[in-house]
């Protein structure tokens, strides 16, 4: 049979295996997926293997998508606009790098949510590496503008230089966001994960009928939500639909087949 894995450490509490069962079910493609616990350092000997043993492909997760794209053979423009990888496809004797973590929020946004990007104007709060995956998506659908606001303004100014030529991208700091309001409101960070209750952003950021999107997700309602939801954003969603998507994305890559998604949040989250 077939085989992919979803590689990380940690990994058990990984939601793939489950998604793309029900996809391999849905399209009637027969191939297993399991887990794959790699050791801290210990990405490239665990990917080595798994192809010596006649594994075909790898989704990535934290902490090893960097690692992933340095082991590469080739890779797609957006792993390289990404700066990470987490898709691998066996591609001969070579790895193959991709990243659908961007498309997977384009998908989940503009054809799950109906929230569309072309001619809004877009925040990016955060500019760490979920920050940096999603840039180039979303400059492909065409906002009017981007603006990136991040506690360390190098980092927010760093992907302003990396992605300015591609489309309308700015940095401010996050003292500046008072007084800006926006179309769609995306949090990149890790700002209130591990249960702090402040968060720092200025109120007033959301427009009438504006959309705020987590890029995690929980089985409650994360900190940022609840925040924007006081805040004034007319609808929200948070990074269930991401995962999903980017899933369908790898699947697509490694099978050529697109599986319907909609059965799949049904299954993770009935009612959603
Ligand atoms: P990831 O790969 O998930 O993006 P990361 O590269 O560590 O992880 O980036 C985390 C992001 O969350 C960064 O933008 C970080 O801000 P800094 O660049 O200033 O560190 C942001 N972040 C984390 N905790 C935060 C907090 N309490 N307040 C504001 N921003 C926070």
């Amino acid at each position: 049979m077939d085989r992919y894995a979803v590689i990380g450490n940690p990994v058990a509490h990984s939601k793939s295996p489950q998604i793309h069962a029900a996809f391999a079910r849905a399209t009637g493609q027969e191939l297993t997926y399991e887990r794959l616990l790699a050791p801290l350092g210990g990405f490239a000997e665990v990917a080595a293997q798994f192809a010596r043993d006649g594994g075909l492909g790898l989704n990535v997760t934290v902490p090893f998508k960097l690692d992933a794209l340095a082991i590469a053979d080739k890779a797609s423009e957006r792993a390289h606009a990404a700066g990470a990888c987490n898709t691998l496809k066996r591609d001969g004797e070579e790895w193959y790098a991709d990243n659908t973590d961007g498309a997977g929020i384009i998908r989940d946004l503009t054809f799950n949510l109906g929230v569309p990007i072309r001619h809004r104007d877009v925040l990016v709060l955060g500019a760490g590496g979920a920050a940096r995956g999603i840039m180039l998506p979303l400059l492909h659908e065409e906002p009017r503008s981007i603006t990136i606001a991040n506690r360390t303004m190098v980092k927010a100014d760093a992907l302003v230089e990396r992605f300015s030529a591609q489309g309308p991208v700015a940095s401010v700091e996050l003292s500046e966001l008072a007084g800006m309001d926006f179309d769609v409101v995306i949090n990149a960070t890790s700002a209130g994960l591990s249960g702090d209750v402040t968060l720092p952003w200025p109120a007033g950021l959301f427009r009438p009928g504006s959309f705020a999107y987590d890029m995690v997700y929980g089985d409650a309602p994360t900190a940022f939500l609840r925040w924007a939801r006081a805040g004034g954003a007319a609808r929200w969603a948070d990074g269930l639909g991401m995962l999903v998507e980017q899933a369908a994305e790898s699947f697509v890559l490694w099978r050529g087949v697109r599986p319907d998604t909609r059965p799949v949040f049904a299954l993770l989250r009935p009612g959603r």
